[in-house]
Protein backbone atom coordinates (compact mmCIF):
# COMPACT_ATOMS: atom_id res chain seq x y z
CA UNK A 1 0.00 0.00 0.00
CA UNK A 2 1.30 3.49 -1.36
CA UNK A 3 1.97 5.60 1.88
CA UNK A 4 0.38 9.02 1.01
CA UNK A 5 2.20 12.18 2.81
CA UNK A 6 0.99 15.98 1.85
CA UNK A 7 3.02 19.09 2.73
CA UNK A 8 0.76 22.29 2.17
CA UNK A 9 -1.52 20.45 -0.13
CA UNK A 10 1.50 19.56 -2.62
CA UNK A 11 1.53 15.33 -2.62
CA UNK A 12 5.30 14.69 -2.71
CA UNK A 13 6.06 10.58 -3.95
CA UNK A 14 7.73 8.30 -2.00
CA UNK A 15 9.45 6.46 -4.93
CA UNK A 16 10.36 6.95 -8.65
CA UNK A 17 11.87 4.86 -11.22
CA UNK A 18 14.37 5.69 -13.81
CA UNK A 19 15.61 3.93 -16.66
CA UNK A 20 17.45 4.92 -20.56
CA UNK A 21 15.89 3.42 -23.43
CA UNK A 22 16.48 3.32 -27.70
CA UNK A 23 20.00 4.73 -28.71
CA UNK A 24 22.30 5.05 -26.21
CA UNK A 25 23.71 9.12 -25.96
CA UNK A 26 27.00 9.83 -24.00
CA UNK A 27 25.51 11.83 -21.24
CA UNK A 28 22.72 9.41 -20.48
CA UNK A 29 25.15 8.91 -17.00
CA UNK A 30 25.41 12.05 -16.31
CA UNK A 31 21.69 12.45 -16.17
CA UNK A 32 20.71 9.64 -14.37
CA UNK A 33 23.01 10.32 -11.72
CA UNK A 34 21.15 13.86 -11.46
CA UNK A 35 17.57 12.01 -11.25
CA UNK A 36 18.76 10.04 -8.33
CA UNK A 37 20.45 12.53 -6.66
CA UNK A 38 17.66 15.32 -6.96
CA UNK A 39 15.41 12.35 -6.05
CA UNK A 40 17.29 11.81 -2.69
CA UNK A 41 17.29 15.65 -2.03
CA UNK A 42 13.88 15.90 -2.10
CA UNK A 43 13.44 12.55 0.24
CA UNK A 44 12.16 10.82 -2.24
CA UNK A 45 13.53 6.29 -3.58
CA UNK A 46 14.67 5.94 -6.44
CA UNK A 47 14.58 2.52 -8.44
CA UNK A 48 17.08 2.24 -11.40
CA UNK A 49 15.19 -0.07 -14.22
CA UNK A 50 17.71 -1.88 -16.30
CA UNK A 51 17.39 -2.35 -20.33
CA UNK A 52 14.67 0.24 -20.43
CA UNK A 53 11.28 -1.10 -21.29
CA UNK A 54 12.87 -4.21 -21.52
CA UNK A 55 13.33 -4.18 -17.98
CA UNK A 56 10.11 -2.96 -16.77
CA UNK A 57 8.08 -5.97 -18.55
CA UNK A 58 10.82 -8.38 -17.10
CA UNK A 59 10.91 -7.12 -13.38
CA UNK A 60 12.75 -8.84 -10.52
CA UNK A 61 16.37 -8.33 -11.00
CA UNK A 62 16.09 -5.26 -13.26
CA UNK A 63 14.49 -3.49 -10.84
CA UNK A 64 17.36 -2.16 -8.73
CA UNK A 65 17.36 0.55 -5.25
CA UNK A 66 19.60 3.37 -6.51
CA UNK A 67 21.27 5.34 -3.43
CA UNK A 68 23.82 8.59 -4.05
CA UNK A 69 27.07 6.03 -4.53
CA UNK A 70 25.10 4.09 -6.96
CA UNK A 71 25.74 7.28 -9.43
CA UNK A 72 29.30 8.18 -8.42
CA UNK A 73 31.70 7.98 -10.84
CA UNK A 74 29.65 7.95 -13.62
CA UNK A 75 29.46 11.76 -14.94
CA UNK A 76 32.61 10.92 -17.15
CA UNK A 77 31.55 7.36 -19.00
CA UNK A 78 30.05 6.82 -21.89
CA UNK A 79 27.28 4.61 -22.59
CA UNK A 80 24.62 4.15 -19.68
CA UNK A 81 25.27 1.89 -16.53
CA UNK A 82 21.50 1.22 -16.58
CA UNK A 83 21.77 -0.70 -20.03
CA UNK A 84 19.21 -0.08 -23.08
CA UNK A 85 17.03 -1.53 -25.45
CA UNK A 86 14.66 -1.11 -28.12
CA UNK A 87 11.91 -2.46 -26.57
CA UNK A 88 9.29 -4.79 -28.75
CA UNK A 89 7.56 -6.23 -25.77
CA UNK A 90 6.53 -2.39 -24.63
CA UNK A 91 4.52 -1.88 -28.01
CA UNK A 92 2.12 -4.56 -26.89
CA UNK A 93 -1.05 -4.40 -24.31
CA UNK A 94 0.37 -8.19 -22.01
CA UNK A 95 3.83 -6.25 -22.29
CA UNK A 96 2.58 -2.74 -20.91
CA UNK A 97 0.47 -5.13 -18.37
CA UNK A 98 3.26 -6.93 -17.08
CA UNK A 99 5.55 -3.91 -16.73
CA UNK A 100 2.77 -1.96 -15.15
CA UNK A 101 2.43 -5.15 -12.58
CA UNK A 102 6.42 -4.67 -11.69
CA UNK A 103 6.19 -1.05 -11.04
CA UNK A 104 3.16 -1.54 -8.40
CA UNK A 105 4.77 -3.86 -6.89
CA UNK A 106 8.09 -1.60 -6.56
CA UNK A 107 5.71 1.18 -5.26
CA UNK A 108 7.07 2.89 -7.90
CA UNK A 109 4.49 6.26 -8.43
CA UNK A 110 6.14 7.84 -11.45
CA UNK A 111 8.43 7.43 -14.01
CA UNK A 112 11.70 9.53 -15.83
CA UNK A 113 12.40 8.13 -19.15
CA UNK A 114 15.61 9.17 -20.51
CA UNK A 115 15.84 8.68 -24.50
CA UNK A 116 14.22 9.73 -27.48
CA UNK A 117 10.93 9.95 -29.97
CA UNK A 118 10.26 5.74 -29.24
CA UNK A 119 10.92 6.17 -25.40
CA UNK A 120 8.40 9.01 -25.11
CA UNK A 121 5.49 7.15 -27.23
CA UNK A 122 5.39 4.72 -25.14
CA UNK A 123 5.20 6.97 -22.11
CA UNK A 124 2.35 8.90 -23.27
CA UNK A 125 0.47 4.92 -24.23
CA UNK A 126 0.99 4.02 -20.87
CA UNK A 127 0.33 6.51 -18.86
CA UNK A 128 -3.31 6.27 -20.72
CA UNK A 129 -3.44 3.21 -19.87
CA UNK A 130 -2.22 2.85 -16.28
CA UNK A 131 -1.96 6.70 -15.13
CA UNK A 132 1.40 6.77 -14.19
CA UNK A 133 3.25 10.16 -14.58
CA UNK A 134 6.41 10.41 -17.12
CA UNK A 135 8.42 12.89 -17.67
CA UNK A 136 11.38 12.51 -20.18
CA UNK A 137 14.94 13.90 -21.00
CA UNK A 138 16.25 14.14 -23.99
CA UNK A 139 18.95 11.50 -24.46
CA UNK A 140 19.69 11.09 -28.45
CA UNK A 141 22.48 11.98 -30.44
CA UNK A 142 20.52 12.79 -33.18
CA UNK A 143 19.20 16.47 -32.04
CA UNK A 144 16.03 15.29 -33.65
CA UNK A 145 13.44 16.35 -30.62
CA UNK A 146 11.10 19.29 -30.67
CA UNK A 147 11.29 21.49 -27.62
CA UNK A 148 14.46 21.60 -26.51
CA UNK A 149 17.77 23.24 -28.95
CA UNK A 150 19.90 20.46 -28.13
CA UNK A 151 19.95 16.61 -27.15
CA UNK A 152 22.11 14.78 -24.28
CA UNK A 153 24.87 13.47 -26.54
CA UNK A 154 24.48 15.59 -29.40
CA UNK A 155 27.42 17.64 -28.80
CA UNK A 156 29.82 14.96 -27.94
CA UNK A 157 28.97 13.11 -31.17
CA UNK A 158 29.05 16.26 -33.60
CA UNK A 159 33.03 16.45 -31.62
CA UNK A 160 33.25 12.79 -32.53
CA UNK A 161 32.35 12.96 -36.59
CA UNK A 162 34.45 16.42 -36.33
CA UNK A 163 37.38 15.03 -35.11
CA UNK A 164 37.48 11.81 -37.89
CA UNK A 165 36.39 14.70 -40.73
CA UNK A 166 39.65 15.90 -39.39
CA UNK A 167 41.60 13.20 -39.89
CA UNK A 168 40.01 12.29 -43.25
CA UNK A 169 40.68 15.63 -44.61
CA UNK A 170 44.40 14.86 -43.95
CA UNK A 171 44.54 11.68 -46.28
CA UNK A 172 41.93 13.21 -48.83
CA UNK A 173 44.32 16.06 -49.05
CA UNK A 174 47.63 13.33 -49.36
CA UNK A 175 46.03 11.30 -52.31
CA UNK A 176 43.66 14.21 -53.77
CA UNK A 177 40.19 12.63 -53.55
CA UNK A 178 36.95 12.85 -52.65
CA UNK A 179 35.45 11.42 -49.36
CA UNK A 180 31.88 10.90 -48.86
CA UNK A 181 31.78 11.19 -44.89
CA UNK A 182 28.35 9.19 -43.82
CA UNK A 183 27.00 10.58 -40.02
CA UNK A 184 24.16 8.74 -38.12
CA UNK A 185 20.45 10.99 -37.65
CA UNK A 186 18.53 8.92 -38.59
CA UNK A 187 15.95 11.06 -40.43
CA UNK A 188 17.52 14.09 -39.53
CA UNK A 189 20.25 16.23 -40.50
CA UNK A 190 21.61 17.88 -37.33
CA UNK A 191 24.65 15.68 -36.94
CA UNK A 192 25.74 16.17 -40.40
CA UNK A 193 24.78 19.60 -40.66
CA UNK A 194 27.19 20.76 -37.60
CA UNK A 195 29.67 18.28 -37.81
CA UNK A 196 30.23 19.08 -42.22
CA UNK A 197 30.30 23.52 -40.71
CA UNK A 198 32.98 22.53 -38.04
CA UNK A 199 34.88 19.88 -40.56
CA UNK A 200 34.63 22.12 -43.31
CA UNK A 201 33.17 20.09 -45.53
CA UNK A 202 32.19 20.96 -49.32
CA UNK A 203 29.16 19.12 -49.40
CA UNK A 204 26.68 18.58 -46.91
CA UNK A 205 23.94 16.05 -48.02
CA UNK A 206 20.91 16.33 -45.49
CA UNK A 207 17.52 14.30 -45.40
CA UNK A 208 15.54 18.03 -45.10
CA UNK A 209 17.15 19.17 -47.80
CA UNK A 210 16.44 17.56 -51.68
CA UNK A 211 19.30 18.45 -53.77
CA UNK A 212 19.64 17.98 -56.71
CA UNK A 213 22.15 15.67 -57.34
CA UNK A 214 22.84 16.54 -61.01
CA UNK A 215 23.94 19.89 -59.75
CA UNK A 216 26.17 17.67 -57.22
CA UNK A 217 27.74 16.52 -60.06
CA UNK A 218 28.28 20.02 -61.65
CA UNK A 219 29.86 21.28 -58.50
CA UNK A 220 32.46 18.39 -58.54
CA UNK A 221 33.09 19.30 -61.77
CA UNK A 222 33.69 22.66 -61.63
CA UNK A 223 36.57 21.74 -58.68
CA UNK A 224 37.91 19.63 -60.81
CA UNK A 225 38.65 22.30 -63.46
CA UNK A 226 39.61 24.84 -60.76
CA UNK A 227 41.83 22.15 -59.90
CA UNK A 228 40.99 21.49 -56.41
CA UNK A 229 42.14 17.87 -55.85
CA UNK A 230 40.14 17.20 -52.88
CA UNK A 231 36.65 17.80 -51.32
CA UNK A 232 35.04 16.22 -48.39
CA UNK A 233 30.93 15.41 -48.95
CA UNK A 234 29.34 14.32 -45.66
CA UNK A 235 26.09 12.65 -46.11
CA UNK A 236 23.19 12.08 -43.35
CA UNK A 237 22.35 8.89 -43.31
CA UNK A 238 18.94 9.42 -44.26
CA UNK A 239 19.66 11.51 -47.04
CA UNK A 240 16.73 10.59 -49.90
CA UNK A 241 19.61 10.26 -52.70
CA UNK A 242 20.96 7.40 -50.74
CA UNK A 243 23.65 6.63 -48.38
CA UNK A 244 27.19 7.54 -48.99
CA UNK A 245 28.00 4.83 -51.14
CA UNK A 246 25.20 4.67 -53.97
CA UNK A 247 26.12 8.68 -54.29
CA UNK A 248 30.21 7.83 -54.63
CA UNK A 249 29.16 4.96 -57.04
CA UNK A 250 26.82 7.84 -59.39
CA UNK A 251 29.89 10.39 -59.20
CA UNK A 252 32.53 7.83 -60.42
CA UNK A 253 30.54 6.98 -63.20
CA UNK A 254 30.04 10.99 -63.80
CA UNK A 255 33.28 12.12 -63.12
CA UNK A 256 35.73 8.94 -64.00
CA UNK A 257 39.33 11.28 -63.30
CA UNK A 258 37.94 11.78 -59.51
CA UNK A 259 39.41 9.05 -57.12
CA UNK A 260 36.56 8.28 -54.19
CA UNK A 261 36.34 6.18 -51.19
CA UNK A 262 33.61 6.36 -48.56
CA UNK A 263 33.66 6.26 -44.96
CA UNK A 264 30.31 4.78 -42.84
CA UNK A 265 31.81 6.82 -39.42
CA UNK A 266 28.45 4.58 -37.60
CA UNK A 267 28.30 3.26 -34.01
CA UNK A 268 31.80 5.06 -32.74
CA UNK A 269 29.63 8.42 -32.87
CA UNK A 270 27.72 6.85 -30.03
CA UNK A 271 30.36 6.22 -27.68
CA UNK A 272 33.19 8.20 -25.57
CA UNK A 273 33.12 10.22 -22.52
CA UNK A 274 30.52 13.01 -22.61
CA UNK A 275 31.76 16.58 -23.78
CA UNK A 276 31.54 18.91 -20.42
CA UNK A 277 28.60 20.51 -22.59
CA UNK A 278 26.80 17.33 -22.45
CA UNK A 279 27.66 16.95 -19.00
CA UNK A 280 25.70 19.95 -17.84
CA UNK A 281 23.19 19.62 -19.91
CA UNK A 282 22.13 16.36 -18.83
CA UNK A 283 22.90 17.69 -15.20
CA UNK A 284 20.69 20.76 -15.42
CA UNK A 285 17.59 18.33 -17.54
CA UNK A 286 18.09 15.55 -15.15
CA UNK A 287 17.45 17.84 -11.93
CA UNK A 288 14.61 19.29 -14.16
CA UNK A 289 12.70 16.00 -14.89
CA UNK A 290 12.45 15.52 -10.86
CA UNK A 291 11.69 18.64 -10.10
CA UNK A 292 9.03 18.78 -12.48
CA UNK A 293 7.17 15.03 -11.84
CA UNK A 294 7.50 16.23 -7.76
CA UNK A 295 5.52 19.31 -8.93
CA UNK A 296 2.86 17.01 -10.30
CA UNK A 297 3.94 17.28 -14.01
CA UNK A 298 3.22 14.52 -16.66
CA UNK A 299 3.73 13.49 -20.28
CA UNK A 300 6.33 16.18 -21.09
CA UNK A 301 9.81 16.23 -22.03
CA UNK A 302 12.20 18.81 -20.15
CA UNK A 303 14.62 20.20 -22.54
CA UNK A 304 16.15 23.64 -22.85
CA UNK A 305 15.28 26.23 -25.04
CA UNK A 306 17.61 29.88 -25.51
CA UNK A 307 19.02 27.89 -22.06
CA UNK A 308 16.18 27.94 -20.52
CA UNK A 309 14.45 25.04 -19.18
CA UNK A 310 11.28 23.84 -20.71
CA UNK A 311 8.31 21.25 -20.81
CA UNK A 312 6.95 20.77 -23.63
CA UNK A 313 4.09 17.69 -24.26
CA UNK A 314 5.97 14.27 -25.31
CA UNK A 315 2.85 14.65 -28.22
CA UNK A 316 4.41 17.79 -29.35
CA UNK A 317 8.19 16.63 -28.93
CA UNK A 318 7.20 13.18 -31.12
CA UNK A 319 4.93 15.22 -33.73
CA UNK A 320 6.59 18.51 -34.14
CA UNK A 321 9.08 18.58 -37.08
CA UNK A 322 12.15 20.30 -35.46
CA UNK A 323 13.72 22.45 -38.19
CA UNK A 324 17.47 22.60 -38.68
CA UNK A 325 18.94 26.11 -37.99
CA UNK A 326 18.37 28.01 -41.39
CA UNK A 327 21.78 30.04 -40.63
CA UNK A 328 23.92 27.40 -40.29
CA UNK A 329 22.10 25.81 -44.06
CA UNK A 330 23.13 29.28 -45.24
CA UNK A 331 26.75 29.15 -44.24
CA UNK A 332 27.09 25.75 -46.35
CA UNK A 333 27.02 27.20 -49.46
CA UNK A 334 29.32 30.95 -48.59
CA UNK A 335 31.44 28.73 -47.09
CA UNK A 336 32.35 26.15 -49.86
CA UNK A 337 34.04 28.19 -52.39
O1 LIG B 1 20.17 6.58 -31.46
C1 LIG B 1 20.10 7.20 -32.64
C2 LIG B 1 20.77 6.38 -33.71
O2 LIG B 1 22.16 6.30 -33.48
C3 LIG B 1 20.50 6.89 -35.11
O3 LIG B 1 21.33 7.95 -35.47
C4 LIG B 1 20.69 5.64 -35.93
O4 LIG B 1 19.92 5.71 -37.10
C5 LIG B 1 20.18 4.56 -35.03
O5 LIG B 1 20.26 5.06 -33.71
C6 LIG B 1 20.93 3.25 -35.09
O6 LIG B 1 20.30 2.36 -34.23
P1 LIG B 1 20.86 0.93 -33.83
O7 LIG B 1 22.04 1.14 -32.93
O8 LIG B 1 19.72 0.30 -33.13
O9 LIG B 1 21.26 0.28 -35.09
Amino acid sequence: MVKRLFIFERYIMKKIAVFTSGGDAPGMNACVRAVVRTAIYNNVEVVGIMHGYNGMISGGEEFIPMSSRSVGNIIQRGGTILKSSRSEGFKTKEGRKLAYDNLVLHGVEGIICIGGNGTFTGAEIFHNEYGIPSIGAPGTIDNDLYGTDFTIGFDTAINTAMEAIDKIRDTAESHGRIFFIEVMGREAGFIALASGIAGGAEIILLPEISEDINEVVQFFKTRELNKKSFSIAIVAEGNYEGGAFSISERLKREIPNFESRVVILGHIQRGGSPSAYDRVLASKLGNAAVEALLNGEKNKMAGLINNRIALTPFHDTVCIKKELNPDLLKLIDILNT
